[in-house]
């Protein structure tokens, strides 16, 4: 039977701003999906991979290449944000303070983020920090999805163990999973399921409160 699949399209994405600050991102009322996990775990690829443009976010094989808070607007429309990765153990204790001021910042104070994608290598088993960052966000009622990702390094079958033995880790701590997805950048498997997602969210209301920063 031939589907109509109908995918969102993306059309023009483009680089917006880098900051440092929730207060400094820009102030139009748009939905947002931020992309955050631990350094070289593949955010800035993945964000090339949906948008299909291989230069827009930066990437590099050495963790710790995004440094700031980056925007893109995608279609005219929506925005992605590519940011900082934690945990990167070679950087100093006070860059690495600065830069979990930048994100913890950005994400308990950025109204217009719909979503954060919180990525995790599929390769490695379930790691304390990844754990405990999404505790954090439970924590503070931030709505988050995982996302697997560089799924091309491992055989079907070992990805599939993988993931299902992370997931059962993860119902110790949680009642309930958040959507999960499953992604390579290579293959660019995953991407019509992440950019549904999106556009189902794009669909509703945006939900912001009315206060203004003093
Ligand atoms: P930081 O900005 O340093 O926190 O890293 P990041 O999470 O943005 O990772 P980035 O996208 O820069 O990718 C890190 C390395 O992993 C690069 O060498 C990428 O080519 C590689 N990589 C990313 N995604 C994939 C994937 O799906 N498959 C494979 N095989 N390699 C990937
Ligand atoms: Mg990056």
């Amino acid at each position: 039977v031939c589907q109509l699949l109908k995918i969102m399209i993306v059309n023009t994405a483009r680089f917006i701003i880098s900051n440092t600050k929730a207060a400094d991102c820009p102030k139009e009322q748009r939905h947002e999906y931020a992309f955050i996990g631990r350094s070289n775990v593949g955010k800035s690829s993945l964000i090339n991979m949906l948008t299909g443009k291989k230069g827009l976010a930066m990437t590099s094989s050495t963790p710790g290449k995004t440094m700031l808070i980056n925007h893109f607007l995608v279609n005219d429309e929506w925005m992605i944000v590519d940011l900082p990765g934690y945990g990167y153990a070679k950087r100093s204790k006070a860059d690495r303070i600065r830069l979990e001021g930048i994100i913890s910042d950005y994400i308990l104070n950025r109204q217009q983020m719909t979503n954060l994608f919180v990525l995790i290598d599929s390769r490695h088993k379930p790691q304390k920090i990844d754990l405990e960052f999404m505790e954090w966000l439970g924590e503070n009622g931030v709505p988050f999805s995982i996302v697997f990702t560089k799924l091309d390094k491992l055989s079907p079958s070992a990805g599939k163990k993988q993931i299902a033995s992370y997931l059962e880790q993860l119902l110790e701590q949680w009642e309930e999973l958040p959507p999960v997805f499953r992604t390579s950048s290579e293959d660019k498997r995953g991407k019509s399921e992440l950019l549904d997602y999106i556009e189902e969210m794009n669909k509703l209301p945006l939900v912001t409160s009315e206060h203004t920063d003093a």
